[in-house]
C-alpha cells in the first residue's frame, strides 16, 4: 500500500515542476558543449599516446577498459575507451602547439596533476619496504590503512563442533589446500589461525560464515542442487541463535567462495546476496548476484611454493601464449583469429609442451574468459613473470581498488581480438620492460602461504574486508527500534 504522507512530495504548481528541471538540463548541455568542445581534439590525441604507453586503464570505478588500437587497419580508439580514461576528470592536453582551452595557469596545474596521477613516484614503502608505489593507486593510503587493519581488525567466526554433520564443509581442512579452487579453503585455514580472530562477538567488526561451497558440492546429502537450501537454512539458524545477523541484515557478515557454483548458491538467501560481503572468484559485473564495491574479487590461485626461475624479458621469444579448452565463444573467437599464427600461440586441448615452459618463454600470457570471467591463468602468468593480457569483459579484477592493473597488465576487449597482434606490437619495448618489472613486484600479492606473509593474498583480502567494514556500530539493544523503523519505511516501497 502506498502511504501518501511519507511518499508523495507536493510541489507549488505543476508547471514549475516541469519547467525548472528542463531549464537546468538545457543549461548543463550548453556548459558541457562550451567546455568540452575545444578540449576534445587534444583529449583524443593524448589518449592515443597514453594508451599505447601504458596499456589499459582499470580504475576503481569502471569496468576494465579495453585497449583500442591505432594499427594499420586505421581503427581509431573506441570513444568509450577514451571517455572512460577521462573518468579521472583530466582531459590531458598534448604538446600539439594549439592554444589550450584554459588559462595557462589552470592548464599547467592540470598537466602537473595528470602527470603525477599517471606516474606514481617509484620507490618502496611500508614495513620491510615491501610496497612498491608504482603498482598501487595510492600506496600511502594503502600502507596506513594496512597497518591500522593489522592492529585492529577483529573477526568472529560462527563456531561449529567436530561432531557437526557438516563439519567437513564448515571447519577448515586439515591438509594444505591445492588445486584450482584452493583460494576458498586456503583463506579459511589461514584466517582461523590468525591474530584477527576474536571469540568475543561484541568486539568483532565482521562475522565470517564458514561454509565452503566447493565442499558442499561434493556432499551427496546436499549436492549442487541443494546448496541454495543449505545456505538458506544456515542463515535462518544463525539468525535465530545469535542476535548479530538481524542487527544489520547481514551487512557485517562475509563468506568466501571460489567455485563457480557459488553464483547460484545465494538464490534462496537474498540478504546474503544483497547485504553481506561476498568474497568470490567469479567476480563479474555482468552477474546480478555480484555487487562491485560491496563484494570482493578473490583471485583464483593455484598454490605454488617460492618463486619461479626468473626469465628476463629479452629471453622471452614468443609474443603471446594461451592454452585451454574451447568452452566459450570468446575462446572460439581467439582460436579462429590466431590459430597457426607464428607469433601468438593459441592451443586448445592438451599441450604437448610444458605449461610452465610456455609461460616462461612468452612476453604476454593471455587470460581468456571461459565459463567464467576468472581462471587461475592470471595468477599463473604473474607467478612466471609473464605480463597478463586480460580478455574477459566485465571482470572485476582482484584488488583493483588497491592495485593499479594498468601498471602490470593489458586489458583487451573481446571485440578487439582480431587486433591483438597490433595491440601487443603497439606496446613499446620500454613500456614492456616496465610492465614486466611490475609483474614481479605484484607477485607477492597473488600467493598463499600457510603462515601468511605481509601483503600476500591473505592479507590483501583482509585489507579489502577492512575497507568494507561498517563505521557505524549498531548496538544490539536498539534492535526493536530499528525493526520499527524498517516497518514504517517499507510502507513507502
Ligand atoms: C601484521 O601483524 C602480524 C602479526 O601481529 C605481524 O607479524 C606483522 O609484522 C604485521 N605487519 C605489519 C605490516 O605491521
Ligand atoms: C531475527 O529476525 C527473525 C525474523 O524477523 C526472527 O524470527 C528471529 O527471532 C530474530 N532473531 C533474534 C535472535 O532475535
Ligand atoms: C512507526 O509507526 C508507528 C505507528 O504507525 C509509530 O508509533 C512509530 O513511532 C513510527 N516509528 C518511527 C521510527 O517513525
Amino acid at each position: 500500500m502506498l502511504s501518501p504522507v511519507c511518499c508523495r512530495r507536493e510541489f507549488p504548481t505543476r508547471s514549475f515542476f516541469y519547467f525548472f528541471p528542463a531549464c537546468l538540463a538545457l543549461l548543463s548541455c550548453l556548459l558541457v558543449l562550451l567546455i568540452y568542445g575545444p578540449a576534445t581534439s587534444f583529449h583524443l590525441q593524448s589518449q592515443r599516446l597514453h594508451h599505447t604507453a601504458a596499456g589499459a586503464h582499470v580504475g576503481h570505478h569502471e569496468n576494465p577498459v579495453p585497449v583500442g588500437s591505432s594499427g594499420p587497419a586505421g581503427r581509431k580508439y573506441s570513444v568509450a575507451g577514451a571517455a572512460l580514461d577521462g573518468v579521472s576528470g583530466v582531459p590531458t592536453s598534448s604538446a600539439s602547439g594549439k592554444t589550450p582551452p584554459f588559462p595557462a595557469e589552470v592548464e599547467r596545474k592540470r598537466e602537473e596533476w595528470a602527470w603525477t596521477k599517471r606516474q606514481p613516484p617509484a620507490g618502496e614503502l611500508g614495513k620491510g619496504k615491501d610496497i612498491h608505489r608504482e603498482v598501487f593507486h595510492d600506496a600511502e593510503f594503502f600502507s596506513e590503512g594496512y597497518e591500522e587493519m593489522n592492529k585492529t581488525l577483529k573477526i568472529f567466526v560462527y563456531p561449529h563442533s567436530k561432531d557437526d554433520p557438516f563439519a567437513h564443509a564448515l571447519l577448515p581442512v586439515a591438509s594444505e589446500p591445492g588445486g584450482n579452487y584452493a583460494s576458498e579453503s586456503y583463506f579459511k585455514k589461514v584466517l582461523v589461525q590468525s591474530h584477527f580472530i576474536t571469540k568475543d562477538p561484541s568486539e568483532a567488526h565482521l562475522f565470517f560464515l564458514p561454509f565452503s561451497i566447493a565442499r558442499l558440492r561434493y556432499d551427496r546429502r546436499v549436492s549442487v542442487g541443494g546448496i541454495a537450501d543449505f545456505i538458506q537454512k544456515y542463515i535462518f539458524d544463525i539468525s535465530q541463535k545469535y542476535p548479530y545477523w538481524n542487527r544489520s541484515g547481514g551487512a557485517d557478515h562475509f563468506y568466501i567462495a571460489c567455485h563457480s557454483t557459488g553464483r547460484s548458491a545465494m538464490e534462496k538467501a537474498e540478504e546474503v546476496k544483497f547485504n553481506a560481503i561476498q568474497v568470490v572468484c567469479s567476480a563479474s559485473y555482468y552477474l546480478s548476484g555480484y555487487v562491485a564495491h560491496k563484494d570482493v574479487s578473490l583471485p583464483q590461485i593455484w598454490p605454488r611454493k617460492g618463486t619461479s626461475t626468473r626469465v628476463a624479458s629479452s629471453k622471452r621469444e614468443k609474443l603471446a601464449f594461451f592454452s585451454g579448452s574451447l568452452n566459450s565463444p570468446v575462446r572460439e573467437k581467439l582460436l579462429q583469429a590466431w590459430k597457426n599464427d607464428p607469433e601468438i600461440f593459441v592451443h586448445s586441448g592438451r599441450l604437448s609442451t610444458s605449461y610452465s615452459e610456455n609461460l616462461l618463454s612468452s612476453k604476454f600470457c593471455l587470460h581468456v574468459k571461459g565459463f567464467e570471467v576468472n581462471t587461475a591463468r592470471v595468477a599463473d602468468a604473474i607467478y612466471y613473470g609473464c605480463v597478463p593480457v586480460i580478455i574477459a569483459n566485465y571482470y572485476d579484477l582482484p584488488f583493483s581498488d588497491v592495485l593499479n592493473w594498468k601498471s602490470f597488465s593489458i586489458v583487451v576487449a573481446t571485440l578487439d581480438i582480431p587486433l591483438l597482434r597490433e595491440i601487443l606490437h603497439g606496446v613499446s619495448s620500454d613500456t614492456y620492460l616496465e610492465l614486466h618489472k611490475n609483474v614481479l613486484k605484484v607477485r607477492k600479492h597473488f600467493q598463499w602461504h600457510l603462515s601468511p606473509l605481509d601483503y600476500d593474498t591473505f592479507y590483501m583480502v583482509m585489507y579489502e574486508l577492512w575497507l568494507r567494514r561498517s563505521t557505524v556500530r549498531l548496538p544490539l539493544h536498539s534492535l526493536s527500534a530499528s525493526n520499527q523503523l524498517n516497518r514504517n519505511t517499507s510502507k513507502c516501497v
